[in-house]
């Protein structure tokens, strides 16, 4: 199915983002909100992109008027009976998703799509209160979307092949890249970006070394900012949240070190708040310090490697593989275009390979038996190892190389 015109629920942070992201693709989009002073801060929002555009030459005036025509705001259904999708973009709550599917399936068409930009609530649940779950799939775009590539197309129980593929095209259609992503909790970047930042937290507990250094070390190895600021720009209290559904799907290996809970406990959730591992207002660095010190008493030591923190992420994306979250090729442009993995290294399984999968699985066995069940090695990496398929010195890993 074509996609001529779509609409977005929600001109909050993403849907003012994703209705620009459709408009400058050329395919008028309805961006509806609750009332009539949050669509027009949306639409602003817009306006906004395209001026930053218009001022780098990037495009005309007459250009940057034409594409913000095509955005028209709303705060009812009236112009709904012919839009080919709908992204929803309402805050994260279930409840409340699950009343604006209801309320749009009464005024869109019947081969309408419901696409919903959740970043972890299940895509199954959220259709089976539609009358057509398999018109229903997770349309995961990443902040900020006029600039990230990445979307992540994920079918629920009941989404038709149909569907997603008419997302994926629609996706490519806004110059997006599209990986399709089997349902699971935190979906795939999520999935493989918390725990990296997770371990980035406990090893600074261990105290051997700073945040900035942590940091450092990720920029050395090619990463465009380190995980302390990269949790400070996401913000503490949503990572929480990621965090928490994580836990309830996988247990105890998604468990938040607890300078996270401290720094939660302090509202210190990052650049929003105004301070989080770093400071960002004038409330100095003596908190944090305190707030640190608390919780590396309680702890030991060892020494601190980067590898440690990589490798936990490279076993992440094992265990995806095997569940046939993603494929191998998808894994790795999903962390190139959506963590901003180095592009040099093509990806976690490409770096993998690189590395070398026994060198791999040595190492998560000494980090499992120093640090525990966390690092436990994904079985498909112990029977690639036996089997010879070791990476890119032996020819053969995640991916086949020629010798
Ligand atoms: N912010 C991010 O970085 C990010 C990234 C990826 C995905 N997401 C996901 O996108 C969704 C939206 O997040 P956000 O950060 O844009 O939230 P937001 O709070 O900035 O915006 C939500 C908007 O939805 C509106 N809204 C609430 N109820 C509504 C209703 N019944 N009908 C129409 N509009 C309604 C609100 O008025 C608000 O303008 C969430 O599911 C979130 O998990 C967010």
């Amino acid at each position: 199915m074509n996609i001529y015109k779509a609409a977005v629920i929600g001109a909050g942070t993403m849907g003012a983002e994703i209705a620009q992201v459709i408009s400058f693709a050329g395919i008028p989009v309805l961006l509806k909100d609750v009332n009539q002073e949050v669509v027009n801060q949306g639409l602003e929002k817009v306006r906004k992109i395209y001026e930053r555009r218009l001022q780098k030459g990037k495009m005309t005036a007459s250009e940057v008027e034409e594409k913000i025509k095509l955005v028209q705001g709303a705060t009812g259904f009236d112009a709904f009976s012919d839009v080919d999708i709908v992204i929803e973009a309402v805050p994260e709550r279930m409840e409340l998703k699950k009343k604006v599917f209801q309320e749009v399936e009464a005024h869109v068409s019947e081969d309408a799509i419901l696409a919903t930009n959740t970043s972890a609530l299940s895509i199954s649940e959220l259709g089976s209160v539609t009358r057509r779950a398999e018109k229903v799939v997770g349309m995961h775009f990443f902040f900020p979307a006029h600039v990230m590539k990445l979307v992540e197309v994920i079918p629920g129980l009941a989404t038709s092949d149909e569907t997603v593929d008419d997302v994926v095209s629609f996706s490519e259609a806004l110059h997006k890249m599209p990986v399709r992503v089997n349902e699971c909790a935190g979906f795939l970047v999520n999935r493989l970006l918390m725990p990296y930042l997770n371990e980035a937290a406990y090893c600074l507990e261990e105290g051997t070394a700073t945040a900035k250094q942590i940091d450092q070390a990720a920029v050395a190895f090619g990463f465009p900012m380190g995980p302390f600021q990269l949790v400070d720009q996401l913000g503490l209290d949503v990572c929480a949240d990621v965090v928490k559904v994580l836990m309830a799907s996988y247990g105890n290996r998604m468990a938040p070190a607890q300078i996270w809970s401290e720094l939660y406990g302090a509202g210190r959730y990052g650049v929003k708040s105004g301070a989080g591992f770093y400071e960002y207002d004038k409330r100095g660095s003596d908190e944090f310090m305190h707030l640190l010190k608390r919780v590396q008493r309680e702890r030991g030591s060892s020494t601190f490697d980067f590898e440690r923190i990589l490798y936990l992420m490279v076993n992440e994306a094992v265990l995806c593989l095997e569940e046939h979250v993603s494929s191998a090729s998808d894994i790795d442009l999903a962390m190139v275009a959506g963590i901003g993995f180095p592009q040099d290294k093509e990806g976690i399984l490409h770096f993998a390979d690189q590395v070398g999968l026994d060198q791999i699985l040595t190492k998560l066995m000494q980090c499992y038996e120093q640090h525990g069940a966390r690092f436990w090695p994904a079985p498909l990496l112990r029977r690639m190892v036996g089997a010879g398929f070791l990476g890119k010195a032996r020819g053969r890993g995640f991916f086949e190389y020629s010798t």
